[in-house]
């Protein structure tokens, strides 16, 4: 067997692809896996994985093409196994529109949200947003990762800017109400049965748990197991495997949920292709249930061979 650790490619998160890429490769090693790390190119991925005469792939691929269903469905044509979700759950975790919808439909609580498209951007619609949310709100672009096209919107004179940074990433974006509370993240090992790993609580000193508080070694604090209540963490941890279920996820995801100051968790979004950089969350997770990164590491492995 050789396995190919797919990273890189073109996605706007290709930096930190290339670093979950790399850890994932090194503990693979240590493991005693034959692996192959391969910067995905996509025309020539056909031939890449030829190249490297891959037979199962390890999927480090963070946003467009790796963690939207399109290297899975490429993945399933050819009859290669691959680590983590399928084309399905993929798809519908990575554009945050469709799993808003999915979450209300559900009864999953998740902030109250509107969903726009560049055509519905011809209307005035900071008059629209001003009118359905109140101050501070969040606009999103559906299909983005480590909080990419993310604006908090602290003063309406920010509405204009904050859509058009969200459309310049998605053709389609979330406005949604912002949940003053605590940030938390949920890890799910998805094998048989679910393994759900301590919860986190994210303190970012800036306030904001934006891309340089997510990737900045020193600007946020995370506090494991969360400072929250027996009941409140059962909620957490309940809310997380009902997102998890309902989209179909496989393998590793990370749900990431508010919980507000009356203890109402919010689900957010499901990532499917969670970072495994030396500051991401599931690794750490993983640490604090003494699950070691390359245990974690082969037991994503194992699970898709189960
Ligand atoms: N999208 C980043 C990699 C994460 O969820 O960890
Ligand atoms: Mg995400």
């Amino acid at each position: 067997e050789k396995i190919g650790v797919l990273m890189g490619g073109p996605s706007t998160e290709r930096e930190v692809s290339l670093n979950t890429g790399k850890a994932i490769l090194g503990a693979l090693r240590e493991k005693g896996y034959d692996a192959v790390g391969i910067d995905l190119d996509p025309p020539r991925f056909l031939e890449q994985l030829r190249e490297n005469g891959v037979t199962f792939v390890f999927n480090a691929i963070h946003g467009k093409f790796g963690e939207d269903g399109a290297l899975q469905g490429a993945l399933d044509l050819l009859g290669i196994p691959y680590t983590g979700s399928g084309v399905l759950a993929s798809a519908l975790a990575m554009d945050k529109s469709i799993s808003k919808r999915l979450f209300q439909a559900a009864g999953i609580p998740t902030p109250r949200a509107e969903i726009y498209t560049k055509a519905d951007a011809k209307r005035n619609l900071v008059a629209e947003i001003m009118q359905k949310f109140p101050i501070p709100l969040v606009v999103k672009a559906a299909a983005q990762g480590s909080s990419i096209g993310v604006v908090i919107v602290e003063e309406e004179s920010q509405v204009q800017a904050a859509v058009v940074e969200a459309f310049r990433y998605s053709d389609c974006i979330v406005v949604e109400n912002f949940i003053k509370g605590k940030e938390l993240t949920v890890a799910i090992l998805g094998g048989e049965p679910l393994e759900v790993l301590p919860i986190i609580e994210i303190v970012p000193h800036s306030g904001r748990y934006d891309y340089h508080s997510k990737y900045t070694k020193g600007t946020t604090d995370y506090i494991i197991p969360a400072r929250i209540d027996d009941n409140a963490a059962e909620r957490v941890r309940q809310v997380a495997v009902a997102a998890f279920n309902l989209l179909g996820c496989r393998g590793v995801a990370r749900v990431d949920i508010m919980l507000d100051d009356d203890n109402n968790p919010y689900v957010l979004e499901v990532n499917t292709i969670p970072g495994m950089t030396a500051t991401s969350l599931v690794p750490k997770a993983a640490a604090a249930a003494g699950i070691s990164f390359a245990d974690l590491c082969e037991r994503i492995l194992l699970i898709a061979k189960e």
